[in-house]
């Protein structure tokens, strides 16, 4: 009986195997052979661990294929062992299924493995381009990627190769910038480093390219909005990230939300299939944003064929049983609409192809578990390292009256002031433990700004601080560290981006004792600065530099010779927003690439 079964196992792979392109292998041919269409259905589906946590025998049930934490899903014990023991509980389940395939395990971990408590979190991306170093770049996906497989998972949904054209938007920190030659060099050296020699190396991790496309050039900077331009325009400003990711081993793309002159990315045939996959040659697969497919039609089944059938590969799905669009009822109905030959069962065979060539690739199939040595790794001090190099290199000086910076380390008093002085979850922003982060000196292992100046400065050097500003003296150095609160997607978008009045206020007050008033703001994109920026002696753009505020202190203190470059024109009113390099008149309070250096 084996003998003919596998004798059939054989003329099914040969006849599977005609035409096909080698990059498949034969390997990935007979998996396919042998799976049913229901196990090929359950390889496409994605499902949130929200969803799953409670009725985790469905991964057995169905063979799923791959299982992502979302922004706001969260596990009891977030440390790195927490995170360790549950992938590997999961992953173990795929032991107990008919084929045994290895599921997909992806996070969002955007500027380090952000949602571990202990891991090292790096600048958001618009820090990372405002130091217009590649190679840096890469030494932050590579600690990156140590960190995340220390706790099992294998695939971050990074980098964003927005490219963000109106700071009106609330995700423009997760953009590398608004000119899409940076985005695409910074993009494609995110892919390589993160994605290793080999994908299927120890401390590889597959990469997301996200959002595909033209997710930053939405009108008026709304989320999820619709990119209004001609073809040649998409080209030109948002698809040249891919390009390069795609030239630099990118295997998996994420779609966006938002519609290009009103189509919905999620059912743009053309683009993610005729363009992608066929002029681009991308040979990976395309990932759904969460619950995206849901926004093309309110019927499910209507959004389940556009998509699918448009090119997409795997589907986000967040909703469990009991819900409206959940997983089981994907999976259902994508069966139902093979058998009623609405979505042939090549473009399923293809969206498998494509996943398990991957899974082959990431030799998840030879090594799926966690690697207890790696776990060690997160947060370690190597790291944090490359996060405060990261952080000297991301500011960007704006003023610097008199040469007051570098501040003398034997300065005789300093008083730091703001919300930011002395607040991590500020100074790391969203994408941060929680989907939204959060104010607060958490997550643990990491320095604000007001430690790194009291552990920069002599022991004769009198550090005061207060949020608002008073209890500062004459004789002062005032520094004052203020911005924005951390938030993320759907709660970013701001019409009015004027400083607010409370810090304005802070640095007027520091400003009237005619003291010399350093700000350092911490923002997820350039702000309207003016009354502040006419008050300051100095003025610093920190972004959103993450857990390593010593990076900070080393360019105050002038143990890092500031050198970062504004990664966007900075708008002197609201009025000139959108304002971009190339644009026609262009006045900006500061130019792209902007910045000044010390003199001495
Ligand atoms: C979110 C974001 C995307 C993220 C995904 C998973 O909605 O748009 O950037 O990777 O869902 O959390």
């Amino acid at each position: 009986m084996k003998f003919i079964l596998s004798l059939l196992l054989c003329i099914a792979v040969a006849s599977v195997m005609q035409g096909k392109p080698k990059e498949h292998g034969p390997r990935v041919e007979t998996l396919l052979a042998a799976m049913t269409l229901e196990e090929k259905i359950a390889q496409m589906t994605q499902v949130d661990y929200t969803a799953i946590q409670n009725n985790a025998d469905d991964v057995i049930k169905y063979s799923l294929g791959s299982i992502l934490w979302g922004g706001s899903s969260e596990i009891k014990d977030i440390t790195a062992p927490g995170w360790a023991a549950v992938y590997d509980s999961l992953q173990r389940l795929t032991e107990k299924t008919r084929l045994k395939v290895p599921m997909l395990f992806g996070i969002d971990a955007v500027h380090g493995h952000n949602n571990v408590n202990g891991a090292v979190i790096f600048p958001h991306n618009i820090g990372l381009g405002a130091t217009r170093n590649a190679k840096l770049v890469g030494r932050v996906a590579r600690a990156t990627a140590e960190e995340v497989r220390g706790t099992g998972i294998h695939w971050t949904f990074a980098p964003c190769v927005a490219v963000a054209r109106n700071e009106r938007w609330g995700r423009t920190y997760e953009s590398y910038g608004e000119d899409p030659a940076l985005v695409a060099e910074l993009g494609a050296a995110y892919v390589k480093a993160v994605q290793g020699t080999k994908l299927s190396d120890k401390t590889s991790i597959l990469a997301s390219v996200k959002h595909f496309m033209a997710d930053g050039g939405t009108t008026n900077g709304v989320d999820q909005g619709n990119t209004e331009c001609d073809e040649a325009t998409l080209r030109k400003i948002f698809m040249p990230g891919y390009v390069a990711a795609i030239k630099a081993g990118a295997r998996n793309i994420m779609v966006s939300y938002n519609s290009w002159n009103g189509v919905k990315m999620h059912g743009n045939k053309y683009l993610m299939t005729d363009v992608l996959k066929k002029e681009l040659g991308f040979t990976g697969f395309l990932v759904s944003d969460w619950a995206a497919i849901d926004q093309i039609d309110k019927d499910y089944k209507t959004a389940i064929e556009q998509s699918i059938n448009g090119g997409l590969d795997m589907v986000m799905i967040p909703n469990g049983p009991g819900t409206h669009n959940n997983y089981v009822e994907f999976m259902t109905i994508l069966g139902a609409l093979v058998k009623e030959n609405k979505v042939p069962m090549s473009r399923i065979d293809d969206a498998v192809r494509r996943i398990v060539s991957v899974k082959y690739d990431m030799d998840l199939f030879g090594n799926p578990y966690t690697d207890a040595k790696l776990t060690a790794q997160v947060g370690s001090q190597a790291h944090r390292e490359v996060a405060r190099d990261a952080v000297r290199q991301s500011l960007v000086l704006l003023k610097n009256e008199g040469n007051v910076l570098p501040l003398s380390k034997k300065a005789k008093a300093i008083h730091v002031a703001g919300r930011g002085a002395d607040n991590i979850g500020m100074q790391c922003g969203g994408w941060t433990i929680s989907w939204q982060g959060a104010m607060g000196n958490y997550p643990d292992g990491g320095t604000s700004i007001l430690q790194a100046i009291r552990k920069t400065v002599s022991k004769g050097t009198k550090v005061t601080t207060s949020a608002d500003g008073s209890g500062a003296e004459a004789g002062d150095i005032g520094i004052v560290v203020i911005g924005e609160e951390p938030y993320a997607e759907m709660k970013g978008d701001r019409e009015d981006l004027t400083l607010s009045k409370d810090d304005a206020a802070v640095v007027a007050t520091m400003k009237a004792k005619g003291i010399p008033v350093v700000v350092v703001l911490l923002s997820g994109r350039p702000l309207i600065i003016d009354p502040a920026l006419q008050a300051s002696t100095a003025f610093i753009a920190a972004w959103l530099p993450g857990t390593e505020g010593q990076g900070v202190a080393d360019v105050l203190f002038g143990d890092y010779k500031v050198s970062g470059k504004l990664p966007h024109s900075w708008a002197r009113t609201m009025k000139q927003i959108p304002i971009n390099i190339g644009d026609k008149p262009y006045d900006p309070l500061f130019p792209y690439g902007f910045g000044l250096t010390y003199k001495k």
